[in-house]
């Protein structure tokens, strides 16, 4: 974090759209409700004065896609304010970062090493390019059998083993907060002139919280990006690519022209610009209230026999957690019912229930209530289910079954005996494997087969299975469980799961 040399307490963006609103112009121009009076009725009377900033790329609004104006200016500041060379306003969230660097950056058959904590996006982009995924092994807390993230052991072994890769993408903190050792990360990357990226999409605040977490631009990677929609307050889908070397952008912003609109909506862009301001004039204050705040409502939530995990934090000094995604463990497939619970008797809602736990991320919007309050309130509604205290199975390998996303070969580190870390999943890229003829198999017959399309739990948008990838029959065990449950999946051509799409041959293109 920079809070540069003067300027950040400025917004180009936001003076430009209020010096376009007060000149009292008459539309001629897009978008046609021209402010609201040419929208639906509803529209206008519910998101009237959203509306009345709604403008496109319309002077002096700057263009995005060849910024000279207000958006140039506010890209400085947020490159500025983040230790960044370039930084690139994102209105289709870090999803159309993470697709425009795989293909700025990778060609087909290039080795981009990452973890099963990617988000589909990720693996989307090296669809798109081309590229060859290789699964580094995430380690996991013992007790608890919690996705950690990768070690900085794991990335010097496949860096030793994969000498051709290409790039290295880190996802961290993950979608359960846990931060990979980055800094250790980023040494060995930048040793071997390997590209170094990183998903920070739920990491955008890490730089202003009390204890500094482990972050990308600290950690000198090549390029980053963030959710500011998620972790810093923008409107959705705002987000930024962040770079160190500007020799990088002209190449990305070619594919962020191609991936993005040509009618940027100006609501978004300047929630990047106001995200940014604010995070560099009051944003170590409001993140270290929150910060404080979650970890005074987990201590009480521990006190008062909530299984939070993990609950004294993981005690690997390279895996920090972030104190505002706390994670409560539910017995018996009890995750649905207890975020129901939450929802219709106490009127809260959860960022993510899985079928054992549900996630809570605690932010700024929470704050006003105190954290004795909510933590009565949830060791209430775990009693009255029956959830409290129940942190019985100490058995890791039983445990990881509560976080199951990374099922597949590669996913986890140290999986007793099985040869897990040894296998390589992806007999082909997952560009070969979309473009190859393809049949539909029973999904019962489909263990050992190679998968002809991604299945994506979403959330927490992370592939069980992609293109290309072997199936195992771990996988297809866990699939065949959540179909009996319902659950929901994108991706899967049978959305119910009844087949799956396995490769038959491959043409060349
Ligand atoms: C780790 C991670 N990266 C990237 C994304 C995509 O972010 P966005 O919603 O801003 O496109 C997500 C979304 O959930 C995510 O969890």
């Amino acid at each position: 974090m920079n809070k540069g040399r003067g300027g950040q307490q400025e917004a180009p963006l936001y003076q430009a759209i209020k010096e376009l609103q007060k000149g009292g112009y008459l539309p001629f121009h897009v978008p046609l409700h021209g402010r609201g009076p040419g929208a639906p009725h509803l529209l206008q009377a519910g998101l009237g004065s959203l509306m009345q900033r709604d403008f496109t790329e319309i002077s002096p609004l700057d263009d995005l896609h060849r910024p000279r104006g207000a958006i140039h200016r506010a890209q400085r500041l947020a490159a500025e304010f983040f230790g960044a060379a370039r930084t690139f306003f994102l209105v289709n969230g870090a999803t159309v970062g993470l697709l425009a660097l795989f293909l700025a950056l990778t060609r087909p058959g290039d080795k981009v090493l990452l973890t099963r904590l990617s988000h589909k996006a990720a693996l989307h982009g090296i669809s798109l390019s081309g590229a060859y995924p290789v699964f580094l092994p995430v380690e996991r807390e013992p007790g608890t059998g919690l996705p950690l993230n990768v070690s900085p052991e794991t990335v010097e072994r496949a860096l030793r083993e994969h000498t051709d890769a290409r790039l290295l993408l880190v996802t961290s903190p993950s979608y359960w907060g846990v931060t990979a050792d980055l800094h250790s990360i980023g040494k060995l990357a930048a040793e071997r002139k390997l590209l170094f990226a990183v998903d920070e999409a739920h990491g955008a605040h890490l730089c202003l919280c009390r204890e500094i977490r482990p972050h990308a631009a600290a950690a000198g990677a090549d390029m980053w990006v963030h959710s500011a929609h998620k972790s810093l307050g923008a409107l959705t889908p705002g987000a930024y690519l962040h770079l160190k070397q500007p020799a990088l952008g002209p190449d990305l912003s070619f594919w962020l022209q191609a991936l993005q609109t040509s009618s940027p909506p100006s609501p978004v862009l300047v929630s990047l610009d106001l995200a940014r301001r604010q995070a560099a004039q009051r944003g170590r204050r409001i993140f270290q209230k929150a910060e404080h705040w979650a970890l005074r409502f987990r201590r009480l939530l521990e006190q008062g026999g909530v299984p939070v995990i993990p609950s004294a934090g993981p005690r690997e000094r390279s895996f920090i957690l972030d104190p505002c995604r706390i994670t409560i463990l539910c017995r018996d497939g009890k995750g649905p019912l207890l975020s129901k619970y939450l929802s219709r008797h106490y009127r809260l809602k959860v960022e993510m229930e899985g079928e054992h736990f549900i996630l809570m991320v605690a932010g700024p919007a929470v704050v006003s209530v105190t954290p004795e309050k909510l933590a009565r309130v949830l060791v209430r509604a775990l009693g009255e289910l029956d959830l409290l205290d129940c942190r019985e199975d100490k058995d890791p390998e039983k445990a990881f079954a509560l976080f199951p996303f990374l099922h597949g070969p590669g996913g986890l580190a140290g999986r007793r005996g099985n040869g897990q870390d040894d296998e390589v999943p992806f007999v082909l890229p997952p560009r070969k494997a979309l473009l190859a003829s393809c049949r539909d198999v029973p999904l019962e017959a489909a263990a050992g087969r190679v998968s002809g399309e991604m299945i994506v739990l979403s959330p927490p948008g992370i592939p069980v299975l992609s293109p290309g990838e072997r199936i195992s029959s771990l996988t297809v065990h866990y699939l065949l469980g959540e179909r009996r449950r319902d659950s929901v999946f994108h991706g899967a051509a049978d959305p119910r799961l009844r087949k799956i799409k396995v490769v038959t041959g491959t043409k060349t293109m």
